[in-house]
């Protein structure tokens, strides 16, 4: 019984790593091929090297379109032009679009200001703004300036704001290694949770909310390390 288990789980690694798993895709099948047009914002070879195509997600995911059949135009109904208003990847739509899957990111995007001046005026940035098309990119603090003077003054406060995540980030991958050391696991586990929120929180761009928590999180973690040492 075992024995079968183990064997299904190795097949099972191996269709989803392969591209055989996306055999049924036709949108993935048909675009494999489709390696010349200029028009392509990306094409089958950036989404193959994505984050989203890691982890199961195809064309139709953010373009829709029936990915179920492989007759091209039925399977483009409703794969509109970025240039369409109606098109999940219209830019005032591309909130919602990425917000079908990243919910909490979306929740706290839409208490900014940012959101109101891209519903608005569509002046403000969208997702794409800061991670591209694929999600290639998760700015690091030092990346900021590039990406946010594009439209205001140095974001320094941001920056800093940023760079007390990652050490929150640094500080917990440590005390993750010597886990085994620690009565108090949940405690860890506790800190994980809190720091996923932050990351989200991230997306409100309230700056002075988001170092507040930073900091008190990462003064709670160097406390735990110190008493248990
Ligand atoms: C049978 C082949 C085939 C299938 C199936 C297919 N496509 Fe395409 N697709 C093409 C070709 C060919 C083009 C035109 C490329 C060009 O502009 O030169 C295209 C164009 C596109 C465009 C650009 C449209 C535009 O207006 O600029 C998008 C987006 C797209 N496909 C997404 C999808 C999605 C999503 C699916 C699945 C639901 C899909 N395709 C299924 C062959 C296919
Ligand atoms: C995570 C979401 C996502 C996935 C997955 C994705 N795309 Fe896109 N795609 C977008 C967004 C957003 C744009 C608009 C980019 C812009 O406006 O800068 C876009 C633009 C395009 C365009 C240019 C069309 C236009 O109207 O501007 C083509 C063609 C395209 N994608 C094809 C594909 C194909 C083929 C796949 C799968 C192999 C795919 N995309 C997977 C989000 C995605
Ligand atoms: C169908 C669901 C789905 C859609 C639509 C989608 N994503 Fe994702 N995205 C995921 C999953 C699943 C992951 C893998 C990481 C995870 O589990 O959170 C991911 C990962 C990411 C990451 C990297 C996170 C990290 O920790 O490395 C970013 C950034 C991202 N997506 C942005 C976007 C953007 C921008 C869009 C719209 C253009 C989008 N996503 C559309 C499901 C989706
Ligand atoms: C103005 C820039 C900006 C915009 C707009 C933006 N993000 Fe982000 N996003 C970031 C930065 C910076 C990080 C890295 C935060 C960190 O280190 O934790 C991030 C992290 C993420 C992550 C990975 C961390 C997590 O929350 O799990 C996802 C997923 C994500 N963003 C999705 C989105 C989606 C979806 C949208 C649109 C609704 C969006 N982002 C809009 C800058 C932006
Ligand atoms: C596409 C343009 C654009 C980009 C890119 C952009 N912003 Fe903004 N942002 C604006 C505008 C417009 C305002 C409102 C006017 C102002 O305060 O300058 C604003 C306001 C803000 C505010 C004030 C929010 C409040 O509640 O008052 C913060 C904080 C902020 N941005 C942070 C960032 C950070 C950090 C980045 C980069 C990761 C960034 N912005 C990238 C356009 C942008």
């Amino acid at each position: 019984m075992k024995k079968i288990t183990v064997i299904g789980s190795i097949c099972l690694v191996f269709l989803f790593s392969s591209d055989r798993a996306w055999g049924k895709n036709s949108c993935i099948s048909c675009h494999q091929e489709q390696t010349q047009s200029k028009r392509l914002e990306h094409n089958y070879a950036d989404w193959k090297k994505s984050i989203h195509a890691s982890k199961g997600i195809g064309c139709d995911a953010c373009h829709g379109g029936h990915s179920d059949t492989f007759n091209p135009v039925n399977a483009h109904e409703g794969v509109l032009s970025s240039r369409d208003k109606n098109s999940p990847i219209y830019f005032q739509n591309i909130p919602k679009t990425c917000g079908q899957c990243h919910v909490e990111e979306l929740k706290e995007f839409q208490k900014s200001v940012h959101y109101k001046l891209l519903e608005d005026s569509g002046k403000g940035p969208n997702c794409l703004t800061c991670h591209g098309s694929m999600a290639t990119t998760i700015l690091a603090h030092s990346q900021l300036d590039q990406t946010c003077s594009l439209c205001h003054g140095k974001p320094i406060q941001a920056a800093k704001a940023l760079s007390l995540i990652q050490s929150i980030k640094n500080s917990l991958d440590v005390l993750q290694k010597k886990k085994g050391q620690y009565e108090n696991k949940e405690k860890i586990t506790e800190f994980w949770a809190r720091y996923r929120e932050i990351q989200k929180k991230w997306h409100s761009f309230d700056i002075a909310a988001l170092t507040n928590k930073s900091k008190e999180l990462l003064k709670e973690i160097k406390e735990f390390e110190k008493k248990c040492k």
